[in-house]
């Protein structure tokens, strides 16, 4: 099967805690999971980057709600792409706040490799597949 992917770089505009990601996770956790749509959520000061993969239709839809949630505005997507395979097959969706002080030893090498405004403003989407790919691998084996 064909594996669609989209990823998109968006801003927060309320303060992001451990509820807001949590509550993203808990419908992400319903809504993907029936679609069997898979991916990652990542956050650090103020920034998202989100990659959704699986049915086109689908990705589509649940990034139409995306786009259509108050909670972070500034929403460019970076990549619209077709693949034959997931990077996140476990993961109905990991959400991953890099803030956090436990992530940001594990995970902090990878997020500070990419120059992200110039990511966001160039939209060089190669630099957050990379970034994706290599925290697949990361998390690879675990199921959330
Ligand atoms: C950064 C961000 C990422 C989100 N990711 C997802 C997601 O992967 N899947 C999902 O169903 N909702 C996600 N949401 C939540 C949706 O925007 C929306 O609140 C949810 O799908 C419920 O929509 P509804 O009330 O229209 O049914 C995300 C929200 C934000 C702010």
């Amino acid at each position: 099967m064909e594996i669609f992917k989209l990823i998109y770089t968006s801003m927060a505009t309320c303060t992001v805690d451990n509820n807001v990601l949590s509550s993203i996770e808990a419908v992400a956790g319903e809504v993907n999971a029936d679609l069997h749509v898979t991916g990652a959520l990542l956050y650090s000061s103020k920034h998202f980057v989100q990659l959704l993969e699986g049915d086109r239709n689908d990705v589509e839809d649940i990034f139409e709600k995306i786009c259509r949630d108050d909670r972070h505005k500034n929403i460019i997507v970076n990549l619209r792409a077709s693949s034959d395979e997931r990077l996140f097959p476990f993961w109905s969706m990991a959400v991953i706040d890099l803030d956090a002080t436990e992530n940001e030893l594990e995970y902090s090498d990878l997020w500070n490799s990419i120059d992200l405004s110039k990511a966001i403003r160039e939209k060089t989407a190669g630099v957050f597949m990379d970034l994706f790919s290599r925290l697949s691998i990361r998390v690879g084996q675990c199921v959330c």
